[in-house]
C-alpha cells in the first residue's frame, strides 16, 4: 500500500497485476477446465453497481448454502450414504453470535490477533492451517475447518493420520463442473473427495463432517462475476470466499481476519509456511482479486479495522431485513 491509512480498494484489476501473474489468469481463462457458460459481462455501463447492503441481499437471496445428505441422488442408492449426515449442516449446528473466519495468509504474522480471535464464539479456519506454535497470532480455537478436496487427497498432508484434523467440525469441498448435477459431479472430481471421506469416516465416526453442495460454489461465482465490470476466472471461489459465506449463514456477524490485508501486507504465502507468492494474495486459479472487491463492498466495519487488525465485517444472513 502506498499512503498510511490505505487499504484494499473495491475496484482492483487484473491490469494492477504484474505481468506474470497476468499471464496466468490468462492461461486459465482461455482453459475453461469447468465448462463454464457465460458470455462475459453484459455492459457494466447500463447496469449500476450496488451498494454493500444490495449485495448481501443478492448473496443471502441467491446462493444456497446446503450440505449433502443422504436422501440426495445419486447418494441414496450408494451403500455408503448412510456416513454422510441425516440433516444440512445450517440445521445442525449453530446460529452463532459472533464468528471469526481465519484466512491463512502470511499477513497474519505477527499480527498478535490471537486473543481476539479466539474471543469469538466459532472460528473457521482452512485446509491445513495450524494454530500450535502460533496462538498468539491466530488464537487456538477451532470449531470448524473448512477443507478442499486437494488437501484431503495429497500425500504430503497426511489427511487421514494427521491430529490437526481431528478436532473441531469439518467440512469438505471439490470443484464441480459448472452445469453438472450430482450425479455427473460424482463421476468427474476434481481430487477423490469421496473415497478420502469415506475412509476419513471410518476412522473418525463421531467427528461431524460434512461436504458442501456444489452448487453452492457455482452461484456464489455468479454472485462475483454479475458485480464485476470484467470477465472473472472461471474457476470456484477459494475456500476463503466460500468459508466467510458459510459462516455467514451460521452467524450473526462475521470477522475475517487477512482477507483484505492489512498493513502487515506481506508476499509470503502463508504464516505457517516459508513460501514466497503474490498469487496467494491476489489469486491465479481463483477470482480472488473479485472475492476482495466483493467483501469490501460489503464490509460493515471501518477501513482503519482492515488497517491495523486485516478485519472485516460482515452481519449474518438471518439479521439481514431483505
Ligand atoms: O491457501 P488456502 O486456500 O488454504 O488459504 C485459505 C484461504 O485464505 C484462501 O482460500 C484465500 O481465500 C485466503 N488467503 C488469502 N491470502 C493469502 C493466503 C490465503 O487471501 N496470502
Amino acid at each position: 500500500y502506498g499512503a498510511l491509512g490505505e487499504v484494499w480498494d473495491d475496484e482492483m484489476s487484473s491490469n494492477m497485476l504484474g505481468k506474470r501473474l497476468r499471464k496466468v489468469v490468462q492461461n486459465y481463462q482461455a482453459m475453461n477446465k469447468y465448462g463454464v457458460e457465460f458470455s462475459g459481462p453484459g455492459g457494466v455501463a447500463t447496469r449500476p453497481k450496488l451498494s454493500g447492503p444490495e449485495l448481501l441481499c443478492q448473496l443471502k437471496e441467491k446462493v444456497e448454502v446446503t450440505t449433502l445428505t443422504p436422501d440426495l441422488k445419486p447418494f441414496s442408492s450408494l451403500p455408503w450414504s448412510s456416513q454422510l449426515p441425516q440433516q444440512d449442516m445450517t440445521s445442525d449446528i449453530g446460529p452463532y453470535k459472533s464468528c471469526a473466519v481465519v484466512s491463512s495468509a502470511g499477513s497474519l504474522r505477527y499480527s498478535g490477533l490471537g486473543k481476539e480471535i479466539d474471543s469469538h464464539d466459532a472460528v473457521l479456519r482452512f485446509n491445513a492451517a495450524p494454530t500450535a506454535g502460533y496462538e498468539k497470532d491466530v488464537g487456538s480455537k477451532t470449531t470448524i475447518r473448512l477443507l478442499n478436496s486437494q488437501v484431503m487427497a495429497s500425500d504430503d498432508h497426511r489427511f487421514l493420520s494427521s491430529s490437526l484434523y481431528s478436532t473441531g467440525i469439518l467440512v469438505a469441498w471439490d470443484p464441480a463442473p459448472f452445469s453438472a448435477d450430482l450425479s455427473q459431479w460424482y463421476n468427474k472430481t476434481d481430487y477423490p473427495i469421496f473415497t478420502q471421506y469415506h475412509r476419513y469416516r471410518r476412522l473418525h465416526p463421531l467427528q461431524p463432517f460434512y461436504i458442501l453442495h456444489p452448487h453452492f460454489e457455482w452461484q456464489l461465482w455468479q454472485r462475483i462475476q454479475d458485480n464485476m465490470a470484467e470477465p472473472i476466472q472461471k474457476n470456484p471461489p477459494s475456500s476463503g470466499l466460500l468459508g466467510t459465506v458459510l459462516m455467514m449463514s451460521l452467524c450473526e456477524a462475521v470477522h475475517v481476519y487477512e482477507f483484505l490485508p492489512s498493513r502487515r501486507k506481506t508476499e509470503l504465502c502463508h504464516y505457517y509456511q516459508r513460501f514466497y507468492d503474490a498469487a496467494c494474495t491476489l489469486g491465479a486459479y481463483h477470482p480472488l482479486l473479485y472475492e476482495k472487491n466483493l467483501v469490501k463492498r460489503m464490509n460493515q466495519g471501518l477501513d482503519q479495522d482492515i488497517y491495523t487488525h486485516g478485519r472485516v465485517t460482515l452481519p449474518g444472513f438471518i439479521t439481514l431485513n431483505c
